[in-house]
């Protein structure tokens, strides 16, 4: 049975999308851990509700982000993670820290990468005229919202949207690819050749939403 670490640092939605698809289709893993940035993460209560251990590893703790980086990764580890991810966490991980967790750390950003890496997606992607935008479950490198692309959803963007009608829209595609591309990991499907992810089966890497 693997070990899945979720790590958050706000509401959470996402990480129930995983615990909850875990569940309902009985995978051969455990969520082991939920680790949090901040002690106030709404998505903690969640995680405390369904029994599943919880971390908190406060970054304003540490004197640098290497520190924090080391403390992370030590209580991660403590858990077994076969696989890490990251769902809503604030942080920048550290060089180091992406290299410790290679080929096991995932996340999921809300566009479609390398489109609009960095923050304020949705209505980036409004003020740039386009006419789709979405989310993206990816490897993580070293460089902000970058990597290896796992899973992607494309959302229409429609002529009244403003950011959080988008975002609305864009996160429940979120719940749909995330727990799809974390079951693939556990399933040892995901291969990366010179950087494109490919996995085994027919399962669709591409999600089209119609609205
Ligand atoms: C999601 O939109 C995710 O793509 C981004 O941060 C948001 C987190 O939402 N990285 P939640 O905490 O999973 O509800």
């Amino acid at each position: 049975m693997k070990n899945i670490v979720i790590l958050i640092s706000g509401r959470g939605s996402n990480m129930e999308a995983i615990v909850r698809a875990c569940a309902d289709e009985r995978w051969d893993a455990r969520i082991a851990a939920v680790v949090s940035n901040r002690a106030d993460a709404a998505g903690l209560a969640f995680a405390r509700d369904r029994g599943i251990a919880t971390e908190v590893v406060e970054h304003r703790a540490f004197p640098s982000r290497n520190a924090f980086d080391d403390a992370l990764a030590e209580r991660i580890e403590r858990h077994g993670a076969d696989i890490v991810a990251l769902a809503g966490f604030m942080r920048i991980l550290g060089a180091a820290f992406v290299r410790r967790f290679d080929g096991r750390l995932v996340n999921i950003h809300p566009s479609l990468l390398p489109a609009f890496p960095g923050l304020e997606t949705h209505r980036r992607a409004i003020e740039a005229g386009c006419k789709a935008s979405g989310a993206s479950v990816h490897f993580v490198t070293a460089e902000l919202d970058h990597g290896p692309i796992v899973a992607q959803a494309a959302v229409p963007v429609l002529p009244d949207d403003d950011a959080a009608r988008l975002a609305a829209r864009v996160l429940e595609q979120e719940h749909v690819i995330y727990p799809r591309a974390v079951r693939w990991f556990l399933d040892d499907r995901v291969s990366v050749r010179n950087g494109v992810v490919h996995i085994k089966g027919s399962d669709a890497q591409l999600v089209l939403a119609a609205r």
